[in-house]
């Protein structure tokens, strides 16, 4: 029996514009994703006679309600994969606009290809990922892209090497499709302010993001959980450069230059009733953390 060990990273969104609604239930968006090191961990063993999923940490479904074993069996049907037993410490706040579920989803394929060798290749995997979740092939590359379409169109974007995010996570879990049931749509300066950030990134001028960080899906999203405009408020006055709602919410983060700042600001947050993180951009979508007989 073969295994791999794999962190599954977080991502936030910087901008979300909300372009119109499709006929196929999906809104057409463009948006600013980056992975984050906020993260889950897998361990993948196998082959096995049958899947199964353990899981420990927050609460999370270990049943096919998982997009981890979705993602397992995908492999299965379309590549040929044998089972595995995947297990998922789960530290990714749920439900939170912080694409946990996608990133596990993402790991999984990236990981089985990787333990069983498959050579899948990255445009098919990103292709079975879209077959998971809107997410999911973008948590597959990880790092910085601009994402339209349903937010699988990626185009690559630089790694914002210095930035620090404080994420402000309400104890409220919020569907996606819930969020997008109360979209701002269509808003023109929605869109200016997300070719002006996808500019700002690949020009250098990080610094000039803040003003330009803006989600469609927040204002929506306040409107039946009022703590993202806490969290908003929270944030900023605690010395936030820049603050934005994450994806579908409820997360709130705000921008930190520098590991000191972050850390003030996390410090003005202590006694409020959010889930506080802390972290920092990464390149990738997951990292391998080990396996056997390396
Ligand atoms: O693609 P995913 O399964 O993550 O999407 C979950 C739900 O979020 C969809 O069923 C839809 O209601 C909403 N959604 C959307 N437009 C997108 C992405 C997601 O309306 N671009």
């Amino acid at each position: 029996m073969k295994w791999l060990e794999i962190e599954a990273y977080a991502k936030v969104n910087l901008g979300l514009a909300v372009l119109s609604r499709r006929s196929d239930g999906y809104h057409e968006i463009d948006t600013v994703l980056h992975t984050i090191s906020l993260s889950d961990r897998i361990r993948l063993e196998g082959p096995m006679r049958s899947w199964s999923l353990e899981t420990t940490g927050l609460e999370v479904p270990s049943d096919e309600g998982n997009l981890a074993l979705r993602a397992g069996r995908k492999l299965e049907e379309l590549e040929g994969c044998p089972p595995f037993r995947i297990r998922l410490e789960k530290r990714i706040p749920v439900a939170a606009g912080l694409g946990g579920g996608s990133s596990d989803a993402a790991a999984v394929l990236r990981g089985a290809e990787e333990l069983f060798g498959l050579e899948v290749g990255r445009r098919r995997l990103e292709e079975i990922a879209l077959g998971l979740g809107s997410d999911v092939p973008f948590l597959v590359r990880g790092g910085a892209a601009r994402g339209r379409g349903r937010g699988e169109r990626l185009s690559d974007l630089p790694v914002l090497e210095g930035a620090w995010l404080v994420l402000a996570t309400p104890r409220t879990a919020v569907s996606s499709a819930k969020g997008y049931e109360h979209a701002r749509i269509g808003l023109t300066r929605s869109e200016r302010l997300i070719r002006l950030s996808c500019s700002a990134i690949r020009e250098g001028r990080a610094g000039e993001l803040p003003p330009l960080l803006h989600n469609d899906l927040e204002a929506g999203v306040v409107s039946f959980c009022p703590d993202v405009a806490a969290a908003r408020a929270a944030l900023s006055e605690a010395g936030a450069r820049g603050v934005v709602m994450s994806g579908s919410g409820p997360t709130v983060l705000g921008l930190a230059r520098g590991e000191e700042e972050a850390r003030g600001i996390v410090s003005r947050l202590k006694g409020r009733d959010f889930e506080i993180n802390v972290a920092r951009p990464t390149r990738g979508g997951s990292r391998i953390t080990g396996r056997s007989g390396a």
